[in-house]
């Protein structure tokens, strides 16, 4: 799966990509099966939210069942990356980002670079953020807003938010944030399921409350250029793995295969 010129030349101007259906109904129906016996586990790569208690992120996904290691080798998400970045990159983070029915919570305005740079020491804002859509995401159920173009504004300025929700944070603050929504507008990455984001180190984003009732699972691996690699191992390994081996794309129908075989 190659990514257009012009889907290229979007990247770079708006910082972020939205392609629909990337993944069918089959694939997606596997990646969602797999998810109710990682969730039920009590551990440390679960991350639950403060007053619900519910999983609010699910981290170190591919070294915990066969199928998100597939997944991280997709051609239809590395091929892409490859093609953005140029060199090869290592699987930085990988994770669910699950937003409960009802008590999902924020996600504060923030860009990733800030906490990569900050905890871990990566020097340049290269890595991608690729996601898959587990659920149909909607106006309702907590999907990512977008600052358009606020990657091109540099690094905005960050401090450490450990007190709004029950995931640490570098946050952009609230003056500017408003001048970069001023100046690009928003946009809410709404989709359905099966649907992928490419978005950049330093694109401003966010998501709010999930407020309904459908719940909203949203797969995420962030890839980093090997030669632009943390420095700093202050963070568990499934906050950022430790293993730098080069990513190569798998078959394009891996996933499809294992729905045949079973
Ligand atoms: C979210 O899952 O809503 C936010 C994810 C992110 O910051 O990448
Ligand atoms: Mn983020």
């Amino acid at each position: 799966m190659k990514l257009s010129p012009e889907q290229l030349a979007d990247f770079e101007e708006n910082g972020f990509l939205i392609l629909p259906d990337l993944f069918d109904s089959k694939e997606v129906a596997l990646l969602r099966a797999q998810l109710p016996a990682i969730l039920s586990e009590e551990c440390p790569e679960n991350i639950r939210e403060k007053h619900s208690g519910e999983v609010r992120t699910a981290m170190g996904l591919h070294l915990r069942n066969a199928v998100f290691a597939d997944l991280v080798r997709h051609p239809r998400l590395l091929e892409p990356a490859e093609q953005i970045l140029g060199e090869p990159f290592y699987a930085q983070q990988v994770k669910l980002n699950a937003k409960a029915p009802f008590s999902g919570e924020v996600w504060q305005w923030h860009y990733d670079f800030a906490t990569h740079h900050h905890e871990d020491g990566v020097p340049a804002p290269l890595a991608l953020n690729l996601h898959v859509f587990l659920d149909d995401v909607t106006a309702f159920n907590g999907p990512l807003w977008f600052v358009p173009g606020s990657h091109k504004h540099g690094p905005a300025p960050t401090s450490l938010d450990t007190a709004t929700t029950s995931y640490d944070l570098w946050t952009v603050d609230e003056d500017t944030t408003r001048r970069l929504i001023e100046a690009g507008g928003m946009v809410a990455a709404k989709g359905r399921a099966g649907t992928a984001l490419i978005f950049g180190d330093c694109l401003v984003h966010g998501s709010p409350n999930n407020m309904s009732p459908w719940g909203r699972w949203i797969f995420s691996l962030i890839v980093n250029p090997v030669s632009n690699a943390l420095t700093r191992e202050q963070r568990p390994d499934f906050k950022h793995h430790r293993d730098l081996t080069p990513l190569i794309p798998t078959a394009d129908d891996c996933l499809l295969n294992r729905v045949s075989a079973a």
